[in-house]
């Protein structure tokens, strides 16, 4: 049995005193959802007051970027190693970086490696542009980020796969529950090749892009999806608390 696993990416929003208020509004509603593992990833700069704000609690941290070196001269960057003091979970490869920071396949693959020789869990984000998917390529997509991810990674049970297609990431605009179990099924057939059986059938694989309150049940429903990954929507506390208690309740 998969734990399902709701996650809220914060991004590039909250200074650290809107930060300490909104863990404040969710933590004690968030710790008391059973069956559901809840993850607050929020910028690096809050990481240590939000930890010190869930301890005790349910509720996990995770970071949303790392560099793949140790440490050393990278003027800016926040190393694997510091984040394991701090965190559990780590997104990984997210469109925004893939898109805004160049991060290729190569790049993230290293990270993947780094993270989990820390023991870090990563949440590896993977999706198709709008494009890809209006030319039927998405699942061409998908296995290409995979493979090029995944190569030579340890310990892959304690990955986290996140399917995000980038034309519904913060447009209002998510994909249908059916769409989204379809391609979550096929990455997790493409995961029974590449890591073999029994890892598809532990590791999870959630859905992101534009999951609100309301579109929670049409995702939780569906056999193979996981839980989810939240921007926008996990800013809002009630929204968000709302989101997880859908999930806990429709999984149970
Ligand atoms: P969104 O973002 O929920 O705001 O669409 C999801 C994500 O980027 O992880």
């Amino acid at each position: 049995m998969r734990v399902p696993m709701i996650a809220g990416n914060w991004k590039m929003n909250t200074t650290v005193g809107e930060a300490i208020k909104l863990v404040s509004e969710l933590c004690q509603g968030l710790d008391k959802i059973g069956n559901v593992e809840k993850v607050l990833c929020p910028p690096f700069v809050s990481l240590t007051a939000v930890r010190e704000l869930i301890k005790g609690s349910s509720i996990k941290l995770g970071a949303q970027n790392i560099h793949f070196e140790p440490k050393g001269a990278y003027t800016g960057e926040i190393s694997p190693l510091m984040i394991a003091d701090l965190c559990e979970f780590v997104i990984i490869g997210h469109s925004e970086r893939r898109q805004y920071f160049h991060e290729n396949g190569e790049i993230v693959s290293k990270k993947l490696t780094a993270a989990l020789a820390v023991g870090l869990k990563p949440i590896l984000c993977i999706g198709e542009r709008l494009k890809e998917n209006e030319a039927g390529r998405t699942e061409e997509v998908v296995t290409e980020q995979l493979t090029s991810s995944l190569a030579g990674i340890d310990y892959p049970d304690d990955l986290v796969i996140a399917y995000e297609p980038v034309w519904a990431i913060g447009t209002g605009k998510a994909a249908t529950g059916e769409q989204a179990n379809g391609t979550i099924g096929f990455i997790r057939r493409s995961i029974s090749q590449l890591l073999g059986k029994s890892t598809a059938q532990n590791i999870r694989i959630l859905y992101g892009g534009s999951v609100t309150a309301a579109n929670t049940a049409e995702f939780m429903n569906q056999p193979e999806i996981d839980g989810a990954l939240v921007g926008g929507a996990s800013l809002k506390a009630a929204e968000f608390l709302s989101i997880v208690k859908q999930t806990s309740e429709l999984r149970r």
